[in-house]
């Protein structure tokens, strides 16, 4: 369907922040644009392309995957970390290619000998699911898991826990905290994700949009 008098408003939930910023200039290289969006002053939560029947709204990244599979939104932009923790239901369809990082498990040096002993280690994480499906399905491993929600480079400096599992971007802040990486759980970057009904309802808008979408990141990284 073209974006005709007939057509319904698609609506997109983006992760707010640097995600967000790299979500527009994507679209802006597809021809979608929303002006009324970059204005920093404003305190509107929802934005609307009415010639091309799209909106927009921002929310915190853990609650993107909500609003998907809720199909308050049709489709949302969001680093795959938080898909993996959150375990909604919904259509993963396209890696953008930014927001790249790694998820790690993390610690001093002299945590690698506990990584491989016997004994109960604590992890702290922001991601208690990745960590847990990481430890007690891929490694077989039992470990105590300590749920934080920032700072995380902290539990094993203050003696929290023996390691982390965590975001690792530049590997900077592990450097300047005398922490390492000792194990890679799995790349990051940001994906596209989409409602299941909306993707069997609007099929040929979707599928047009991940086209031209597909189509700049290869542009980009070619
Ligand atoms: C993230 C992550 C690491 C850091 C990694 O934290 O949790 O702390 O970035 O980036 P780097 O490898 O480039 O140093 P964020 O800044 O999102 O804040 P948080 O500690 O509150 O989670």
């Amino acid at each position: 369907m073209s974006a005709g008098k007939e057509a319904r408003y698609l609506t997109f939930a983006l992760t707010k922040g640097r995600l967000a910023k790299k979500t527009l200039e994507l679209f802006e290289q597809i021809g979608i644009t929303c002006e009324e969006m970059k204005d920093p002053d404003s305190r509107k939560l929802i934005f609307v392309n009415e010639d091309l029947k799209l909106r927009f709204f921002l929310a915190k990244g853990p609650d993107v995957p909500t609003y998907v599979e809720y199909g308050a939104a049709d489709i949302g932009v969001v680093g795959r970390d938080t898909i993996l923790e959150e375990q909604r239901d919904l259509h993963e369809v396209l890696d953008l290619g930014f927001g790249a990082c790694r998820m790690c498990v993390c610690g001093p040096e002299s945590a690698r000998a506990y990584l491989r002993g016997p004994g109960l280690i604590r992890v702290a994480t922001k991601y208690p699911n990745i960590a847990k499906d990481y430890f007690y399905n891929q490694k077989n491993q039992t470990v105590e898991i300590i749920k934080l929600n920032g700072s995380i480079e902290l539990a094993p400096i203050v003696g929290l826990s023996e390691v982390i599992v965590d975001i690792v971007e530049t590997g900077s802040t592990l450097r300047e905290n005398g922490l390492s990486v000792l194990e890679e759980v799995c790349p990051i970057s940001a994906r596209v994700v989409v409602n299941q009904v909306s993707m069997r309802m609007e099929n040929e808008r979707i599928m047009k949009l991940l086209t031209d979408l597909n189509r700049a990141v290869e542009a980009k990284e070619a």
